[in-house]
């Protein structure tokens, strides 16, 4: 599968420069988070599927794709800064936002903090818990490996993970344009937000504060974030609904767009269907 970007547009929030696209129209955006170590590009599909009927915004997180990676210490706090920032910057008071992975990590720390800024929350292939300490070692490992090697293996190693079997086997397209991202993607990016991520905090005690409608989706062979996660999401979070994804691993919106699309189409008909 062939990454297409849209038009790039820059603007600065929180002294660093930000890329992001800004397609389509509608009174309440839907807005796009992506995982680690992507870029807004992975949005595609949603985008395509989403732009005729509804104002759809993908950005880079800070180091990644063509935003800037800025002087200070990443964190997923200031990541979920950015993300109010940007929505400030673009005066949308309230937006539907869906967070992938460590997408969704940053849409739970802004949730918890600035809950009135939110229509709809769509929590994909995520969790809530921070980092087991085996799970913060090996990070610090990989940033140990990546500034002594490089990128190269630290992708390699990570594609097995990312995908379920078929897709890993039989999209090869899909496979080695991730990673062309994760190799294309600065080292030192890739180093400060493995240290943001083993330093995030843990979202569970705040999700039953949660009232706006919540969809959950998990890719049914996820092995980053696995089912299990999604389910205790779902049972946590009041107006929430799980929808597993077959045929999908940790990417489940890229492996299998058709139902990702299909599920976050009704959930945005749904949320909307309020006003
Ligand atoms: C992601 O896809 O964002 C990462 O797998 C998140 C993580 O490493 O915890």
């Amino acid at each position: 599968m062939e990454l297409i970007r849209g038009t790039d547009i820059y603007i600065k929030v929180n002294n660093v420069r930000v890329c992001y696209n800004d397609s389509g129209d509608s009174e309440i955006p839907i807005l796009f988070i992506h995982g680690f170590p992507f870029n807004k590009d992975s949005w595609q599909p949603q985008v395509d599927f989403l732009r005729e009927r509804h104002r759809v915004i993908t950005y880079d997180i800070r180091g990644f794709g063509k935003s800037e990676l800025g002087d200070e210490e990443t964190s997923i706090i200031q990541c979920a800064d950015d993300l109010i920032g940007l929505m400030d910057a673009l005066e949308i008071p309230k937006a539907i936002v869906c967070g992938l992975s460590m997408g969704g990590y940053i849409l739970m720390n802004a949730v918890h903090r600035y809950p009135d800024r939110f229509e709809g929350l769509i929590l994909a292939d995520t969790q809530c818990n921070a980092d087991t300490p085996e799970g913060k070692e090996k990070r610090y490992q990989s940033i140990e490996k990546i500034n002594a090697d490089g990128t190269q293996e630290y992708a390699d190693a990570s594609l097995k993970n990312l995908f379920c079997k078929n897709t890993f086997e039989n999209n090869s397209a899909l496979v080695s344009s991730i990673r062309d991202v994760i190799t294309s993607t600065p080292s030192k990016s890739i180093t400060s937000t493995l240290e943001a991520l083993a330093d995030r905090p843990e979202a569970c005690p705040f999700l039953s504060e949660i009232s706006c409608f919540t969809l959950i989706i998990c890719g049914k062979e996820d092995s980053i974030t696995p089912v299990a996660k999604a389910e205790f999401l779902n049972s946590t979070i009041k107006n929430s609904s799980l929808v597993i994804i077959e045929n999908a691993g940790h990417l489940s919106n890229l492996e299998n767009p058709d139902d990702f699309n299909h599920a976050i189409g009704k959930f945005i008909t749904k949320t909307l269907s309020r006003f």
